[in-house]
């Protein structure tokens, strides 16, 4: 049997409320998990979040509490607003599950007994008035650290160590032949250039317990815990069934493994995902055709009172909540918005106007009308297939064949925003269709009855495949749209079934309801 297609995001960190960057991040791994399905394929999709860890330790502490209670605290929120906004992963990761924590051990046993982690002594810089340990990201652009951290001294620390090193040739081979694949493909240049900097580097695996408790306890050292990216990154196979326990409810992992899609952003594709993962996997004895595909989205950034696009931060308090958003404009609203409004891959600006304006645009203007009218005007009695047939009734069946193959292409692509151009299209192409055949006319002339017959049925039909095609993305919409029109088939209609005649002759739809109500922007 063939493998699933298997795909991931990146887990959160759950040491505050999640912003507008996870949501669009887990409403694009949806869209094209609910895509693939339609496509008949079968779907594993896993989503989680990242528990363990300095940040979730330090923000315990700012905030006084058990940082156990904080990760358990805060994770509902993440489910909370997964529910409200449609998203359907069929595995969750936490990564302080025990599952998860018995294949982290057991990778750490084994790579210790290869010989690829050793002990090694180092000297780290530490903020005596922040009481904190400094990395280069906290220097200066001149290399020092600003006066901010006060005295900083040098304190010698041992740890555990992984030989990356030992692993960049394969990767260097690996990235440029594609066996380890990276999507957009203009992001491998970054990860090509990164390669050469991991040459000679290797990778600190744990923090002294003294320093950082929240964490899995290294195996054949209890004084250590595992740093963080190395427990995190073993997600993506810890919940996918890679060495789990007798009796464990954990997927088959052959039947998903190796990811078709590990859906993260940008900032954590070097070195994390592009050089960590793929040498951590290749050191546990991964082979080359069992390499996961990154596919790696942009970020969301907010717009400065003066227009300039800036990053969204807790610190410049530019934060957008989706829950928020979703309470005020409505579910389809927002995810419609995120998937639109930016090319995959690419960065865009969170602007409200658009994401009204395509809202009142698209969906209650064009769709929404596009429904409306077909339903009003079919009410009067059933559908009828008929021999009629003129160069507007072929433009619009060919139109809607275009847009249906335009689509396809885009979301094999994950392409989303095209996607739903495309989609939009043929609802431009059937207004302007209905505009030009007027059948509100056509219904008082009795000569016209097989012109009118064919307008209807045109745009019904093409409703139910426009419903279906924007299923992905708003499924809720999709199935009311579904349902006014009175085509529920008994099981799902797959994308190799969208052939023309899905309503048959004689079907009956049932009555318009609004199903994209306008967003009324409050004059004030
Ligand atoms: N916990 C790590 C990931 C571990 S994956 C094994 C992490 N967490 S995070 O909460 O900081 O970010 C989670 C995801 O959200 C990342 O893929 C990140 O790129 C994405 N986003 C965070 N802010 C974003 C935007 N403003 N816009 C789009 N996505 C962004 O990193």
């Amino acid at each position: 049997m063939s493998k699933d297609y298997f795909i991931t995001t990146a887990i959160d960190y759950p040491n505050g409320l999640p912003h507008i960057g996870h949501a669009y991040e887990k409403i694009l791994a949806d869209v094209i998990a609910r895509y693939r399905r339609l496509n008949g394929q079968r779907v594993y999709f896993l989503t989680g979040v990242d528990q363990h860890g300095q940040k979730m330790q330090q923000t315990a502490e700012a905030e006084g509490v058990n940082v156990a209670t904080l990760a358990k605290r805060n994770t509902k929120k993440f489910l909370s607003l997964w529910d409200t906004l449609g998203v359907h992963y069929d595995g969750w990761a936490e990564t302080t599950a025990d599952d998860h924590k018995h294949c982290v051990q057991a990778i750490l046993r084994d790579l210790h007994d290869k010989g690829q982690l050793y002990k090694k002594t180092t000297t780290l810089s530490y903020s005596v008035r922040q009481e904190q340990y400094l990395t280069d990201k906290d220097r200066t652009s001149e290399g020092n650290f600003g006066p901010e951290w006060g005295e900083v001294v040098k304190l010698e620390e041992e740890n555990w160590w992984f030989k990356l090193s030992e692993h960049a040739a394969w990767l260097k081979g690996a990235v440029e032949s594609d066996t380890f694949k990276i999507l957009p493909a203009f992001r491998k240049s970054e990860v090509t250039n990164a390669i050469e900097r991991a040459a000679d580097t290797d990778l600190c695996i744990s923090r002294p317990k003294a320093r950082l408790h929240w964490g899995i306890e290294i195996p054949f050292d209890t004084d250590f815990v595992t740093y963080v990216w190395f427990d995190a990154l073993i997600n993506y196979i810890s919940f996918a069934g890679y060495r789990k326990a007798g009796g464990s409810t954990l997927p088959d992992f052959d039947q998903l493994w190796p990811a078709d899609a590990h859906v993260i952003g940008k900032d954590i594709l070097v070195p994390a995902h592009s050089i960590y993962w793929p040498c951590m996997l290749h050191a546990m004895g991964f082979a080359d055709d069992q390499m996961p595909t990154l596919l790696v989205h942009g970020w969301w950034n907010s717009k400065s009172q003066s227009g300039e696009e800036e990053k969204m931060s807790k610190s410049l308090g530019n934060v957008v909540d989706p829950a928020e958003l979703a309470q005020k404009f409505g579910v389809d609203a927002l995810r419609y918005y995120l998937v639109r409004d930016i090319t995959t891959g690419k960065d865009s600006a969170f602007d409200l106007s658009r994401l009204i304006m395509l809202f009142n645009t698209e969906l209650a203007n064009d769709l929404g009308n596009l429904l409306n009218r077909s339903l009003t005007l079919t009410k009067r009695g059933a559908l009828r297939v008929t021999d009629y047939d003129d160069g507007q009734t072929q433009a619009l069946r060919e139109s809607l064949a275009e847009s249906v193959a335009a689509y396809q292409t885009a979301m094999e692509h994950d392409e989303v925003s095209v996607a739903l151009g495309a989609i939009n299209s043929h609802v431009v192409h059937c207004n302007g269709f209905l505009e030009r055949n007027k059948p509100w006319n056509l219904a008082k002339d009795e000569s016209q009855a097989d012109r009118l017959a064919a307008a209807l049925y045109h745009i019904c039909e093409s409703c139910t495949h426009l419903a279906i095609l924007l299923g992905p993305v708003l499924p809720t919409a999709a199935e009311k749209i579904l349902a006014q029109l009175r085509f529920t088939p008994e099981s799902p209609v797959l994308l190799a079934d969208l052939q023309w005649g899905l309503l048959q002759d004689g079907h009956e739809t049932g009555k318009p309801k609004p199903v994209f109500p306008r967003i009324e922007i409050p004059q004030d």
